[in-house]
Formats: C-alpha cells, structure tokens, sequence
C-alpha cells in the first residue's frame, strides 16, 4: 500500500450524456493519462456529471448561500449539502479536468448546473474592495472540450469555452488550458488528427 503523500490530487469531471463512443470521454483520457504518468501516486477524484446531474438552484438553495452558517435550518442545510459538497472537492484539488462536449453552442446542463453548485460567494470567491477574488489554490484546468461542426470550438458562437475559461479564472484557477477536439460528427481521419494533437498538446502540462 502507498501511504505516501499523493503528489497531485486530480478532479476529473465527465459531461457528455454518453458513456459509449464519447469523443469527449477518449480526450479526457489521454488528458488524464498524461497526468498519470507524471503523478503515478496522485489521487484521482471523479465526479460523472451525465449519471448523476447536480439539481438546479432553487429558492432554498440561494437562501441557504446567503444565510451565515450558525443560522442555517435544517431545511437550508440540506438544499445546501450538495454544494457543499461539490466544493470541497474543488477545493481539494490542485488540478482540475472538465471533459466535455459542445451541446446548442455551451455547456451541457449537467455541466452549467454544477458550475451553479460551485461558484460560491465565501467559498470559491469573495467580494473585496478591489472587487471579486477567487479562492480556490487550484494550479491548472484542463478543458478537454469537443464538437460536432468542424470549428465550432473557437468560434464566434463557442459559449462553451469563454464560460468555462471565465468561471474557473473567476474562482481562482491559476491557469487554464484548452483542447479542442471538433468535427466528431464528421469522418474519423481529422478526428484522429486532432486526438492526435490534444495528445502533443497534453504533454508536458503536469510536469
Ligand atoms: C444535444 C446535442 C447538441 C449538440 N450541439 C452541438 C452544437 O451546437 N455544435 C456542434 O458543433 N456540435 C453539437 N453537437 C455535437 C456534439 O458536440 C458531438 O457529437 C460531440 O462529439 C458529443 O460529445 P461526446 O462524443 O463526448 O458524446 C450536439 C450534440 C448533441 C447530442
């Protein structure tokens, strides 16, 4: 048994609604081996966003943000349990990996509705006098993102990259990387390229 210090913690996060044949999940992977072998110790968190989709905020949920700790009710601890959860185990780790797909232009709504459970005001970010601070330590994101339309990531109408970039940076991710992977719905030779470069792209990044 290790008992050692794990030298990475990773948080993988899966948001295609596919578990078979996902382009996104076969990016994640080669993102995730990369981290692997330089962290063969590391710890690795995964949260499957398709199987499980955070609920959506809802009046409890906001008014339990907003109500301070010692006055929560029950009723308010447990619209907020969720959210607590999820952002203990952002906070947790110090590299984030979010696969996903393009959906209408963004996110998938599994997707948006975590983003919602985790930027938090007093526990991801804060307000201060020079306005608002992330709060999460979290060295690297890796956006492992794909689409069906060749070119549509990186795209005047891409909403899913500029979110993500911007909510993780908004949080405090030190710094974000993004692969794009397009044309899924297209023939397999150019998707094999653009692994193929995500791979090249990937190494070197966990070093
Ligand atoms: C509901 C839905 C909406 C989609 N919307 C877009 C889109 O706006 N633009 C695009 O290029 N591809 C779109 N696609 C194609 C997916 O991005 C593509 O099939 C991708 O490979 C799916 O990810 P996966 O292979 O990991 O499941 C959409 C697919 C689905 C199922």
């Amino acid at each position: 048994m290790n008992t050692s210090t794990p030298t990475s913690r990773l948080l993988r996060i899966d948001a295609s609604a596919r578990t078979d044949g996902s382009h996104s999940r076969r990016v994640g992977d080669i993102v995730e081996a990369q981290w692997r072998r330089a962290h063969p110790h590391g710890e690795r968190v995964h949260r499957e966003l398709a199987l499980a989709a955070p609920t959506h905020l809802a009046q409890a949920t906001i008014t339990g943000f907003n109500t301070p700790p010692e006055q929560l009710t029950p009723a308010l601890r447990e619209a907020t349990a969720l959210s607590d959860a999820l952002v203990s185990e952002v906070r947790r780790a110090d590299t984030l990996l979010i696969a996903a797909p393009m959906y209408n232009f963004g996110a998938p709504s599994a997707l948006k509705a975590w983003v919602d459970q985790i930027v938090r005001a007093g526990h991801t970010f804060q307000f201060g006098a020079d306005g608002p601070r992330g709060l999460l330590q979290t060295r690297l994101a890796v956006l492992a993102l794909v689409c069906g339309v060749p070119g549509a990531l990186g795209s005047p109408v891409d909403f899913l990259s500029p979110h993500l970039e911007a909510v993780l940076r908004f949080i405090g991710v030190q710094r974000v990387v993004t692969l794009h992977v397009g044309g899924t719905a297209g023939p397999a030779e150019p998707v094999q390229a653009a692994m193929a470069t995500a791979e090249r792209d990937a190494r070197g990044l966990f070093a």
